[in-house]
């Protein structure tokens, strides 16, 4: 399964949201509820964005509960996922209530865990079929995972028609609000701000370089060192893609192996700079 093109499908898309809306507003209440949102949340966050997507398109939502749901002990939930990943087992999910084949369009949301969407995801993906069904992928994480999720779910779904996601850093909730408005205008066919393309990268300047280090010093998980980067204008301020070099830290096991990772990082006026997500 291909992650299609954004702009043909994002008028696709709007047209498909957009006639829900349309409908609902003439109150034909069986063609109203054509989307559905569907997620899974240990700690809330991502189920404040499913309600937040809910609200603004007027679609349905349902929470992926699990038959034996996991500890909200950071520890716990580890130790649980390394076990059922060792004995090849994926959590059992409750049957939903939702009846899939009545809708056309699938917001399906998760948190980033190790690198992808959260086992009870996993799970419902195994079950359920989205064939012929825009989906519109959207996390919460850490630092990142959107785009290898989507990726993981395009490969476990090859027949549904994967549509641009959004996804947003666990301490950046408060811009959830303001972002989801942008990212849903263009589902609903309003017009929104397009930034242009990054341009070329160039090597990092010592100003930029301190950006990249105000942006990243203090997150435990991340120990890079920037390396290139783009800049361009976006509706709050600036944006950077720096490509940067990730290092392991001998004093924290488990950290991900050397790798270049990208880094987006965002300069609003008057604020410090913040990394919005990291591509590994
Ligand atoms: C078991 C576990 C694994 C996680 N793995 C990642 C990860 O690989 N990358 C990341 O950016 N965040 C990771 N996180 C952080 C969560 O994605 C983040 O806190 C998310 O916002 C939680 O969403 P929720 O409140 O909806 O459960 C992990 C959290 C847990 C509990």
């Amino acid at each position: 399964m291909k992650i299609l093109k954004l702009m043909m499908l994002a008028a696709l898309a709007t047209m498909v949201v957009t006639s829900c809306v349309q409908n609902n507003q003439k109150g034909k209440k069986e063609e109203t509820r054509k989307v559905l949102v569907l997620y899974y949340s240990l700690t809330s966050n991502t189920k404040a964005v499913a309600q937040e997507i809910a609200t603004r398109l007027d679609a349905d939502i349902e929470e992926v509960a699990l038959v034996e749901p996991y500890d909200t002990a950071f520890q716990a939930t580890v130790d649980r996922c390394k076990a059922e990943r060792e004995k090849g087992i994926l959590p059992e999910i409750k049957p939903l209530k939702s009846n899939i084949a009545d809708y056309e369009t699938v917001f399906i949301g998760y948190p980033v865990w190790f690198g992808t969407f959260a086992p009870p995801i996993a799970s419902l993906v195994d079950k359920i079929d989205l064939s012929g069904k825009w989906v519109v992928p959207f996390c919460t994480f850490g630092s990142g995972g959107l785009e290898s999720s989507a990726k993981d779910l395009a490969e476990k779904q090859p027949n549904a028609k994967i549509l641009p996601g959004y996804g947003v850093r666990a301490a950046r909730m408060d811009a959830m609000p303001k972002e989801l408005e942008q990212f849903l205008n263009m589902y609903l066919g309003r017009p929104t701000f397009a930034p242009a393309d990054f341009p070329e990268q160039h090597l990092v300047s010592a100003d930029e370089a301190a950006i990249f280090d105000a942006a990243v010093n203090g997150y435990p998980m991340l120990n890079a060192k920037s390396k290139t980067v783009a800049s361009r204008t976006v509706l709050d301020g600036t944006e950077y893609l720096f490509t940067a070099m990730d290092m392991p830290r001998e004093d924290k096991p488990g950290m991900p192996p050397a790798s270049e990772i990208q880094v987006y990082v965002l300069v609003e006026k008057d604020k410090a700079p913040v990394f919005t997500r990291v591509v590994r």
